[in-house]
């Protein structure tokens, strides 16, 4: 998958909100790209866009050799079985008056990929085999488990299909921190099983660690910094990237740094000058970050930064 300077606005009562605004990645099939960032720096919007829940306001979405943005929606409707989403809150996205079974094999129906019903059912208890539920959870309904189990649900559900590619948008961000590595443990298997390509958004770097292949930075609707995970952990250039990694409490190459604080406020999404976005924030700033917009260019093998002070 390739992204190239794709788009989002929002028309907002006082003006243009630019919620992704010009976003370049390239994706391997069968790796993961970590797209982290505060609340409200777009990676849910580029999530959808990629899918096409949302239609992009510009830019271009290439899967497989194609531009999706230009199928019409008989050819998108073929890709949907391999494109699939998984949400933050497996509670508000399951339906609570379906049980597991059903709700499991929903796409499938839907879909019509199995047409019979005892094929369909033995497919279910496949499904849930492969994320680790148990058998004699099939007939409960999601309220009955726990965060855990009901993320479980919405994995087997993503993977009824033909699924290949799996925007995961903070599919453990709301749960307790013991069970978000048995998830993340498991994504990670089925990754390799199926050759599964995974954006993992997050707005907890420490989550995508050693999670993903390569990790792109957000802030306010631009990439400010890519990097293979490894690299960006141990050479952060962009002052953002190293305040967010600074707030990772046991990272052991910052563990004698302190914490950065940002001060200041995220400037407005809407109508932004092109100048830096983070210069209100930054410690670094001088006078040509408020003149200009700095570009993401590349530093070194596959690490980009958009920021005027590497050059120096
Ligand atoms: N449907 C919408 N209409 C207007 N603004 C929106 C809409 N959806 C998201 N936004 C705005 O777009 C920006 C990015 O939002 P979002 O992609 O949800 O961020 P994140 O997932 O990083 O928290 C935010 O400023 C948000 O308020
Ligand atoms: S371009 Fe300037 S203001 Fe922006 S992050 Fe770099 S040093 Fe800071
Ligand atoms: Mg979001």
């Amino acid at each position: 998958m390739e992204a190239k300077n794709l788009k989002k606005y929002f028309k907002t009562p006082k003006g243009m909100l630019h919620a992704v605004d010009g976003v370049n990645f390239k994706l391997r099939k069968g790796t993961t790209l970590g797209l982290v960032g505060e609340s409200g720096c777009g990676k849910s919007t580029t999530g959808r866009v990629l899918l096409r829940l949302l239609e992009a306001t510009d830019g271009e979405v290439i899967y497989e050799g194609k531009n999706i943005l230009h199928l019409n929606s008989n050819e998108m409707r073929a890709l949907r079985k391999e494109m699939q989403i998984i949400f933050q809150d497996p509670y508000a996205s399951l339906n609570p008056r379906m049980t597991v079974s059903q709700i499991i094999e929903e796409p499938i129906k839907l879909n019509k990929l199995i047409k019979n019903k005892e094929e369909r059912f033995i497919k279910v208890l496949e499904l849930m085999e492969l994320v680790g539920l148990s058998e004699r959870l099939i007939n409960t309904y999601p309220h009955e488990l726990d965060g855990g189990r009901r993320q479980r649900i919405g994995i087997a559900r993503a993977l009824s299909l033909n699924t290949k590619f799996i925007v995961c948008d903070e599919p453990v961000s709301a749960l307790d921190v013991s069970i978000q590595a048995q998830i993340l443990n498991l994504m990670k298997e089925l990754q390799k099983k199926l050759d599964l390509t995974y954006i993992f958004i997050t707005h907890d770097l420490s989550v995508v660690n050693h999670f993903s292949d390569e990790i792109a930075v957000m802030y306010l609707g631009k990439i400010i910094e890519k990097a293979p995970s490894e690299e960006l952990f141990s050479h952060p250039i962009h002052p953002y990237t190293n305040a967010l990694l600074s707030a990772i409490p046991k990272l052991t190459i910052k563990q004698d740094n302190e914490q950065i604080i940002l001060k200041g406020e995220i400037v407005s999404p809407i109508n932004p000058k092109p100048i830096c976005r983070f210069a209100n924030r930054c410690i670094y700033a001088k006078k040509i970050c408020k003149e200009k917009e700095p570009a993401l260019e590349k530093v070194c093998e596959n690490h980009y930064v958009a920021c005027h002070l590497f050059k120096e």
